[in-house]
């Protein structure tokens, strides 16, 4: 990884929209656009994932607040970004950044010295802007240290050896092809670059072929049960190097259904299968790390 700040060609403002919209599945497209997923009460503070909750104080003893939901929405993003090694100046790349408030994050508690933000819709891009305008204001006129893009985790619009980190949370679920990003994820991270991918996977072929019955999300669409595996081998066969699985569902399943038991009207419903899907063996939270070059 190099110390230096980068410039030129990865300047987020030189690359205000890509080049095109990229083509979404109608589900994803329709969930990110006029549904906004960020407003429904499973998620809170702007984000969209299940969180990390090992760090949430007390968590198991006492009733989970609003709070206590941001946290673990923020803990899975600190998790993953802790897997960078001396971030401090360094470039980053987050693929599907949503609100973009990863992004904010990154810059203030990892030292990063510019993260670009990229996102598949053209609303998620529109939302990231207005809810960083403050940061983005205080970085006009000076080298860019934050920006936002649209584009696909397949196509990525940056030239290659970009970045020095490239991250990702809770998106590659979405993801229609994910030999295209590992290829696009190689292409762009330069020689000493790491990537940490965090969301979650279908355990096995056959879990794969059950999870649509148990979790609408998959039937209709939206997520994709890609194979855990299958994803690892993707990230080694475009040439990175140390791909890492490492299970983290004890510390996401579990609290995140107890926060949604405090919703009664919730009770039998789909958001709160994703636990009996990991009791059973079908699903689990990941983070995949590895190394370019
Ligand atoms: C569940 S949200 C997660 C947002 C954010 N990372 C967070 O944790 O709050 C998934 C995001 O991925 C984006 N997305 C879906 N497919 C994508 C793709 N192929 N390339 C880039 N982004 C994509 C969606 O538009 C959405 O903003």
């Amino acid at each position: 990884m190099t110390q230096q700040p980068p410039a030129g060609p990865t300047e987020p403002t030189d690359h205000p929209d890509g080049p095109a919209p990229p083509d979404l599945p109608e589900r994803v497209a329709k969930i990110y656009g006029e549904f906004d997923l960020s407003t429904v009460s499973a998620f809170a503070g702007g984000f969209i994932n299940f969180g990390y909750w090992a760090g949430v104080p007390d968590h198991a003893d006492r009733p989970l607040s609003e709070a206590d939901r941001v946290r673990s929405e923020q803990d899975l993003y600190r998790l993953v970004l802790g897997t960078f090694d001396r971030p401090q100046g360094r470039s980053a790349l987050e693929v599907g950044c949503g609100r973009g408030l990863g992004c904010a994050l990154a810059l203030r508690e990892f030292g990063l010295g510019q993260v670009i933000g990229l996102d598949a819709h053209p609303d998620q891009i529109t939302r990231a802007r207005e809810a960083n305008a403050a940061l983005l204001g205080a970085f006009a006129g000076t080298p860019a240290r934050l920006g936002f893009l649209l584009g696909a985790a397949e196509d990525i619009p940056l030239p290659d050896d970009a970045v020095d980190c490239l991250y990702s949370v809770e998106a590659a679920q979405h993801f229609r092809d994910p030999a295209g990003f590992a290829r696009e994820a190689a292409r762009v991270l330069r020689a000493t670059g790491r990537l940490a991918l965090t969301t979650f996977f279908a355990r096995t072929h056959e879990a794969a072929r059950a999870l649509p019955g148990l979790l609408p999300p998959y039937a209709d669409g939206l997520d994709v049960p890609h194979v855990v595996d299958d994803v690892a081998a993707t990230l080694a066969a475009a040439g990175l190097r140390e791909v890492r699985v490492r299970p983290i569902g004890d510390g996401v399943w579990e609290p995140y259904d107890r926060y949604m038991a405090q919703r009664p009207e919730l009770r039998d419903e789909w958001p709160r299968r994703y636990l009996t899907a990991y009791r059973d063996g079908l699903l689990d939270y990941y983070v995949i790390t590895a190394m370019a070059g």
